[in-house]
């Protein structure tokens, strides 16, 4: 008999059952436990530890500092947080690029260390040996193209990929690589919203996107962004839900106020 704890818990088949019904799939940055738990009671599909801990929890320009064992760490911090949601952890930059057998060792270390449930990594045929082998291990990987900031020194800049008719028939390519290599969903980064409308099409896997349009079979936002406690950061893309920065700003400016004027803490907030 179900108790009234137990719940029905997001697995990749629910994701590609909700491609086949047509629901979208819901998809949200988290690093840490506090965040995770609101994001899973909120009732999102998917937790995404992204590798962009690395700007916004460590502050680094780029993806590419972030080390396996502080990937490792935030990912265990979320899954203590989370009863529903599918977690999906990122294989940092490094951890996986050399070769398969490597890629393999980080996503087992990754698994066994948080209790995640799956994987994600950047790129499309040069990483089809690696999700092969993770894949035939057990663990469901996640691919990730268009804008892989993992190769932002390749690129030059943030911009839109995918604009020119070779760099888009590459991207159609790379997306049926990685569904036949075993990818269970793919994130479609950056790339103009008529081309990831026909890889959705093309794909039996979801698509998920960030800054590819409304055709994608779900969505994914950096928490940091959406909630808007990172101002600086406006592309198009972007849907701000909240203006967290200026209301955190606003309350810590208070209680600075009433520290100072002794008005905290009263006789009530005493013991
Ligand atoms: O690291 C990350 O947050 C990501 C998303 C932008 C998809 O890869």
């Amino acid at each position: 008999m179900a108790t009234s704890k137990e719940v029905k818990k997001v697995t990749t088949h629910t994701l590609q059952n909700m491609k086949t019904s047509g629901e979208k799939i819901s998809m949200i940055t988290a690093y840490d436990y506090s965040f995770a738990k609101v994001f899973d009671s909120a009732g999102i599909d998917v937790i995404l530890v992204g590798d962009s801990a690395s700007n916004v929890m460590a502050g680094h320009e780029t993806t590419l500092p972030i080390t396996l064992d502080q990937m490792i760490y935030h990912a265990q911090s979320v899954i203590r947080g989370i009863n529903r949601c599918l977690v999906v952890v990122d294989l940092p930059f490094g951890s996986y690029q050399s070769n398969s057998d490597i890629a393999l060792a980080s996503a087992i270390r990754i698994m066994k260390e948080t209790g995640c449930h799956a994987i994600k990594l950047e790129g499309g045929e040069e990483v089809v040996d690696s999700v092969k082998k993770i894949v035939s291990a057990g663990i469901p990987v996640m691919g990730h193209l268009g804008l892989t900031p993992q190769s932002i020194y390749k690129f030059g800049t943030y911009t839109v990929r995918a604009k020119d008719e070779t760099e888009a028939n590459k991207l159609r390519i790379d997306a049926k690589f990685l569904e036949m290599a075993g990818c269970f969903a793919v994130v479609l980064e950056k790339i103009p919203a008529s081309l990831a409308k026909d890889v959705t099409g093309e794909l039996k896997i979801p698509s998920i996107g960030i800054g590819a349009g409304g055709d994608c079979d779900g969505q994914v936002l950096v928490m940091h962004d959406m909630l808007g406690i990172n101002t600086e950061f406006k592309p198009r893309f972007l849907r701000q839900y909240l203006n967290l920065n200026e209301q955190i700003t606003g309350a810590v400016q208070q209680y600075i106020r009433d520290v100072k004027s002794k008005d905290f803490p009263n006789k009530n907030e005493q013991y």
